[in-house]
């Protein structure tokens, strides 16, 4: 009786080895994630939370009285460099550990904004808290951070029009984060509600997302 594995010829083995070849490139498709790490993960929250929650501490001194703003300000600035140290955390681990490839179904159009998006979002997270630092250095003010510790001033000239100026032009970037912001949460809910691809759960430890 001859045996199963006696019975294959040379022709068969190639064979068999395109079948395994089939085999290991469908598992390496399959394996290519199409979900951020664990940390980028983390990562992401934590600088959105931080992030939302800057806005309305600013939008909260607007309204609060001298003394008041003056405290909410104190953390805004603090929870600003603390955000400016998670995006700097975010952009190291994003250069190790790639991204995965944005969803292959996205149409075109949704691949160019959501490309711009995600780098526009990057070059905000830096320029507002380092437009902040750069002004109150201007001011010769080093930053407090919630009592722990002080974030040094820059070694800048000390000028109070240049503060103010810089100041203005954090003011209209974070309007700008703001209304990109919206538009990050319109595209979550668009693909969530309407196309039910799942593209949250790239972003989620659970959940299934289209490839
Ligand atoms: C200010 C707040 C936020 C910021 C700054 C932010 C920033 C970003 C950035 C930069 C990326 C691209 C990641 C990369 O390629 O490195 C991203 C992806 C993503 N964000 Fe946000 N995000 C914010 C809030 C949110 C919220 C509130 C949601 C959910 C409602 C959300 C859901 C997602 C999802 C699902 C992705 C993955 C997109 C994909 O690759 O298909 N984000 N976000
Ligand atoms: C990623 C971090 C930051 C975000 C997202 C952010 C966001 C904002 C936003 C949205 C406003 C305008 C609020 C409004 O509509 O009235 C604002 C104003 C302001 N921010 Fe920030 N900020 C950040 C970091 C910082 C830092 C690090 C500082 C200072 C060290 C700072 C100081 C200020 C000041 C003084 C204002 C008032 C400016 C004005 O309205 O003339 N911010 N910020």
């Amino acid at each position: 009786m001859t045996s199963y594995r006696g019975d294959r010829g040379k022709g068969n083995r190639v064979a068999d080895h395109g079948v395994l070849l089939q085999i290991c490139c469908m598992d390496s498709q399959k394996s290519a994630p199409s979900r951020y790490s664990p940390v980028a993960m983390l990562l992401h929250w934590l600088i959105a939370i931080a992030v939302i929650a800057n806005w309305r501490l600013a939008e909260g001194a607007e309204h609060a009285s001298k003394a008041e703003a003056q405290q909410i300000m104190g953390t805004h600035m603090a929870l600003g460099m603390t955000i400016f140290t998670l995006a700097v955390l975010r952009l190291a681990v994003r250069h190790i550990q790639k991204p995965p490839p944005l969803a292959s179904h996205l149409k075109s159009w949704e691949v160019v904004l959501a490309r711009i998006t995600h780098a526009l979002f990057y070059v905000l997270l830096f320029a507002l808290p380092i437009l902040g630092w750069v002004a109150m250095s201007s001011y010769g003010s080093p930053i407090n951070m919630f009592g722990w510790f002080e974030w040094p001033a820059l070694p800048v000239p000390q000028d109070k029009e240049t503060a103010e100026a810089i100041f203005g032009v954090h003011h209209l970037l974070g309007v700008a984060m703001v209304l990109l912001m919206a538009l990050h949460i319109l595209a979550v809910l668009k693909h969530t509600l309407f196309d039910r691809d799942g593209n949250i759960f790239r972003m989620l430890p659970f959940g299934q997302p289209k490839a």
